[in-house]
């Protein structure tokens, strides 16, 4: 029996619930048996106070604006690792050896080509498809093309299946941008890292050698440490669900994919960039905050605002950095992000935004580096996916190798007719 108990007053009759206690964050009232004893259901929505489940991957202290994988920060990670290090730490708990990161890299390298028939998916979509309704479907398909990896009570499937959708999701979100743009596929090169490969099979044409500009090369994988994990979102919660039920990986991170797309999560860094563009130039931000700040107005600042970050997003300042890094590598400028720079300044000093708690998110920035790097904004999205694959894929794995893990079933609060019978058509 845990030490610490909740009691709930309810009728007239009291109840006991154990409170659970984390290593890190608020305790949570157990209320597991709660409809056993009490016959109610508790309400709770938008999950503004439930915890789903129990983790050991991530935590966040959205007050405080922190964010660990296992323990380390995020600020450090993005510093001082790289996305294969953090995949790594993500899926294993603890940072790897330097002949463990070999091992893990050399086995990601060797899962990124696809079936060469899942190609002719491609031609299936109309040349003007965004690359997300690409993903969805071609990431839900690789589940009828690697059959020896999907029994998911066997834990090597399960390591089969995640370094494949790790190793693919650069290949396929590549080849869905070259789709689009009516040139060659490109197959993967091993000899390039993960990120450099990437940026090949996107931007490279067969005609000319690529090369690979280290400073992107380097934004670029510190975008995807950014984008890695984070918790129990609604897109990784989309992927413990479709898991609950025992569906195969494949079409669980579909799902993921999915539920990612829209502007409220992983759509906002293209819809952040529009928003700046539409706005052009400082003297216009005003007008734009005044539509914000209106309740009848559904305009909302893109990138600001989250649900969990009540300070300002740990990966939004990273963001900010490597914004001027990108554009020094690259000898740019682009006008969005004098925009970007003193929107976030008038925001942050203004009442309804403070009041709030509404910072700059992880997207604010993000597509300003992707633009400029060459990314079209539809894109973006499709870029997130790819780095929260292996989050996606560790809390799965997570969820599936929990031996009390049952499937995700919410109740409800009920408001439609209670029952009535049936009124035959011509009486109706
Ligand atoms: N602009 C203007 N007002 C906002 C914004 C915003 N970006 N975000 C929240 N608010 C206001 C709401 O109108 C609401 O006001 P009210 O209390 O007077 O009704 C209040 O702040 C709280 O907002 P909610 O929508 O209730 O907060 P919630 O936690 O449900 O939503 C969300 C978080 C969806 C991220 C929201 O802030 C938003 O829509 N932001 C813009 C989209 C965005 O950037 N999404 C990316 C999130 S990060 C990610 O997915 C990687």
């Amino acid at each position: 029996m845990a030490d610490k108990q909740a009691k709930l007053e309810l009728g007239g009759e009291s109840h006991d619930f154990p409170v659970l206690e984390g290593t890190c964050g608020p305790d949570v009232v157990d209320i597991r048996k709660m409809y056993g004893t009490t016959g109610k259901f508790t309400y709770d929505p938008g999950y503004k106070s439930t915890a789903s489940c129990e983790s050991a991957l991530t935590y966040i202290d959205g007050q405080e604006g922190v964010l660990l994988h296992r323990g380390y920060p995020i600020g450090q990670l993005a510093e001082k690792s790289s996305f294969m290090e953090v995949s790594y730490l993500l899926l294993n708990g603890e940072l790897p050896s330097s002949d463990e990161l070999d091992d893990f890299t050399y086995t990601i390298t060797r899962h990124t080509m696809l079936h060469d028939q899942m190609r002719q998916f491609y031609q299936g979509f109309r040349r003007d498809a965004h690359p997300m309704a690409i993903m969805c479907g071609v990431v839900g398909a690789l589940s009828a093309f690697y059959h020896d990896s999907t029994d998911i009570s066997d834990p090597e499937h399960r390591k089969i299946s995640s370094h494949r959708l790790i190793a693919k999701m650069p290949t396929i979100a590549a080849m869905a941008y070259k789709y689009s743009v009516g040139q060659p596929f490109l197959y993967p090169d091993n000899s390039l890292s993960y990120t450099g490969n990437f940026l090949r099979m996107t931007f490279g044409v067969p005609a000319e050698e690529y090369e690979v500009i280290p400073e992107v090369e380097s934004a670029m994988d510190k975008i995807f440490i950014l984008h890695a994990d984070h918790e129990q979102n609604a897109s990784t919660s989309t992927v413990r669900l479709a898991g609950s039920s025992g569906a195969n990986p494949f079409a669980c991170i579909s799902a993921g994919i999915a539920c990612l797309w829209g502007p409220a999560h992983g759509g906002a860094n293209e819809a952040a960039l529009n928003m700046l563009r539409e706005i052009g130039t400082p003297d216009r931000i005003p007008h734009y905050i005044e539509r914000a700040k209106d309740k009848n107005d559904p305009f909302r600042l893109m990138g600001f605002g989250h649900r969990v970050y009540k300070n300002y997003d740990p990966r939004a300042a990273v963001m900010q950095k490597t914004v001027r890094e990108v554009f020094e590598a690259l000898n740019v400028k682009d006008p969005v992000f004098e925009t970007a720079l003193q929107l976030e300044e008038i925001a942050l000093n203004d009442d309804y935004f403070r009041e709030k708690k509404l910072f700059p998110n992880v997207d604010f920035y993000s597509g300003i580096i992707l633009s400029a790097i060459g990314f079209p904004t539809t894109m973006f999205t499709a870029l997130f996916a790819l780095a929260r694959t292996v989050g996606w894929v560790a809390q799965w794995n997570e969820m599936i190798s929990d031996p009390g893990q049952v499937i995700g079933r919410p109740r409800q609060l009920y408001t439609g007719p209670t029952q009535r019978d049936y009124v035959p058509l011509d009486q109706r």
